[in-house]
This record gives C-alpha cells, structure tokens and sequence, in this order.
C-alpha cells in the first residue's frame, strides 16, 4: 500500500470521497443555510477529465473505494460518464453514491448499467409535510420510489441516512425501525454534526446512546451486530426483520482511529478529514503541470499532516469549516 496515503499514526487511507459538485436540489436545515451557499464559479471546479485523472492517481495509490457525493451527485450531467469511466479502473472495487433520492428512481436503472455498486440515499423524515420542513423543498414520495427502484434493482442494503435532531425528527426513531421490518434498507441514525451555517448546538443532538435506549424500549432483543473495520456505524439488528439498524456516533464516540478516507471537494482541494479546515487545492497543481510525482508528494505530504483525531465536539463547533453541502455529504474521518 502506497506511503503516500498512509498516515503518520499507521492508517490507510483507501477509500476516497469525490464531490461532483456544490449545487444541489435541496436545502436541507443541517447542511446548507436557508439562502443556499456561494458557489465558486465553473472554471474553478474540477473538470470531469481532471477528476478522472486524480481518481485514477488515487486508484493506483491503492484506493479501492471510491464514493460520490455533493451537494447533490446527481444532478451532474456527466455522472453516468464518469461511472462508465471510473469502472475500467482496476483495482477499484467500490463505487458508491450518496444522494438525496430525488433523481434515483428516474437513474437508478441507469446507474445500475454504468457499474454503481452501493446506493446511501439521505432520509431524515416518513412523514411528507416534516420531510419538506426540513429539506426546505418537495420530493418525499420522489425519494421512497427512489428507494423501492434501487432494491428491486437488486441494491442491497439500501443505506438511509438519517440525522436525527431534537425536537424534530427524534419522535420518528421507531418508525424508522419498522421500515427495516419489511425493507431490506440499513437505516443509519446520524448524529447531528456542527458545520458552518448549520445553527448546531449541542441541544439540537440527540446521542448514541439515547436513541439506543428509546429502541431498546421499544425492542428489547435488538441484537448487536459486527461492524466491519473502519465502518462508520454501529450496526444492529431486530431478529426477523429484513433490514438492519445503524448509528453513525461522530460525535459522542469519534471513529477516527479506523478512519480510512480522504475526500476531495467540487472545486479540488483534498481534505484528509470531515472536521479538519487544512486543505491543500489539487487542481491548482494539475494546472501547474506538475508531474504525477509532483502531485503524489504534495498529496502524501497533506496525508502526514492529517491529525490523529478530530477535535472534539465544543472544538468542532467553533471551527471555521465549510458548510456540509461543500464538503461532500457528511463527515466520518475526523
Ligand atoms: P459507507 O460506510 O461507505 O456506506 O458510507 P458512509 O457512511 O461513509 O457515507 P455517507 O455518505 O452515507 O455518510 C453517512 C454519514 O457518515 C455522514 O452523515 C457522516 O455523519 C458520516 N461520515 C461520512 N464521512 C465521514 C468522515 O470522513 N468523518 C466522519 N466523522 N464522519 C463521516
Ligand atoms: N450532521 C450529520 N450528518 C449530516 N449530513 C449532512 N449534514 C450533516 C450534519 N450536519 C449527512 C446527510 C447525508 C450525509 C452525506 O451527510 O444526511 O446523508
Ligand atoms: Fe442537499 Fe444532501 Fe445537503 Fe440535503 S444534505 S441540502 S440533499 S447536499
């Protein structure tokens, strides 16, 4: 495995987050303020054969993962193509998607026949006039036709992410529960990260372990599943149901010590961890003409500076970061 995305405390990194770009059809309250976020203009964005060619540097470095987010993935025009081309990399195993569901049902198919391995769709409510509360915009029965047409293609698990906020959605927990009865989904409850413009506090968050107990009321037998090395979530499982049940604890219990990815924004820069504000732009160097060895050291060098942990949940939420929606799709690195 290459040095170059091995870090200093030992962790590989091999699995790459690529935002495809910053705009996105909704507005969702935990991401992206109210009045939407400034874009940077096109010419700085990296372009689709620029991408190819950092995915490819990345894929060679021993990436084997690579995942697509936002803002919202699909709504690039070219988000087909660049499934088509990211599937002739050997060595990549993975492709991944996170996506809000709008478009899903409608390129589910689609994506399915480029190579699109998983599907992550964002839901944080089953309840239509709440879903559109906190989107900010209509689409829920969009979204859950979207589910159902990724599982009849055969996507298994359907991840769902839910982040969960007090006084919002919390009251929704054991709905989503149930959903997994019949639905072979993941649902994954998030808890509540502070981004920029976001309006985090540390009231609006409901714990691990609160949400836990609320569940265990409810189904005392849910059972503990094992999580595979540098998962994200904490997985359980109520005996009989087809699905499965998921915490994701980035902030009361960090996963930092496994964490294995790095991830690189619509406008190029490299970022070695969701919280961290150290950036290094990528495509400023690709514009350089710098050889590959110029860029893998500049990358390698960005990797070594990655810290061990992220830095804790008062430290997070005063941190100058993008907001979320610039980032791409949620955190897991710290
Ligand atoms: P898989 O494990 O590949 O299914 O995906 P994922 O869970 O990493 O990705 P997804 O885009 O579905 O993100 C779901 C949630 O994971 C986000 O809301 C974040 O809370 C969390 N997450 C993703 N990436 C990071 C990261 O780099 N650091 C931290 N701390 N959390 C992350
Ligand atoms: N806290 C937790 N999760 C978030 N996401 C976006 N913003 C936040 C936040 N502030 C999640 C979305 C999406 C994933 C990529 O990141 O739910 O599914
Ligand atoms: Fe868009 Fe995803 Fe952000 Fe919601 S969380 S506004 S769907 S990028």
């Amino acid at each position: 495995f290459s040095a170059f995305l091995t870090d200093n405390f030992g962790r590989r990194h091999s699995y790459l987050r690529i935002s495809l770009t910053e705009k996105c059809n909704l507005r969702c309250q935990y991401c992206m303020p109210e009045e939407g976020v400034k874009l940077t203009p096109r010419g700085q964005l990296l372009s689709t054969s620029e991408l190819l060619t950092l995915a490819r540097l990345f894929v060679r470095e021993g990436v084997d993962k690579i995942r697509l987010t936002g803002g919202e993935p699909l709504i690039r025009p070219d988000v087909l193509d660049i499934i088509t081309e990211l599937r002739k990399l050997e060595g990549l195993k993975t492709i991944a998607v996170t996506t809000n569901g709008i478009n899903l049902a409608r390129l589910s198919p689609k994506l399915k026949d480029a190579g699109l391995d998983l599907i992550n769709v964002s839901l944080d409510s089953l309840v239509p006039a709440k879903f559109e509360f906190i989107v900010r915009r209509k689409g829920f029965h969009k979204v859950m036709e979207g589910i159902d047409k990724a599982i009849e293609l055969g996507y298994n698990p359907v991840k769902i992410n839910c982040v969960v906020m007090r006084g919002l959605n919390e009251d929704e927990l054991l709905d989503f529960v149930a959903l997994t009865e019949e639905k072979p989904v993941e649902v994954r409850f998030i808890e509540y990260m502070p981004f920029d413009g976001n309006k985090w506090n540390f009231k609006k968050m409901v714990s691990y372990q609160e949400m836990l107990d609320r569940i265990r009321q409810r189904w005392p037998n849910l059972e503990t599943l094992q999580a595979a090395q540098a998962d994200t979530a904490k997985m359980f499982k109520v005996p009989g149901f087809s699905g499965q049940v998921g915490f994701i604890t980035s902030m009361s219990d960090h996963f930092c010590g496994s964490c294995n990815r790095l991830r690189i924004t619509a406008d190029g820069n490299l970022k070695v961890c969701l919280f961290g504000n150290s950036e290094v732009s990528l495509r400023d160097v690709l514009r350089s003409g710098a050889s590959e060895d110029e860029l893998l050291q500049i990358i390698g060098a960005a990797v070594g500076r990655k810290k061990k942990q992220h830095a804790g949940m008062f430290s997070i939420s005063q941190m100058k970061n993008r907001p979320m929606v610039l980032i791409g799709g949620a955190l897991r690195d710290m």
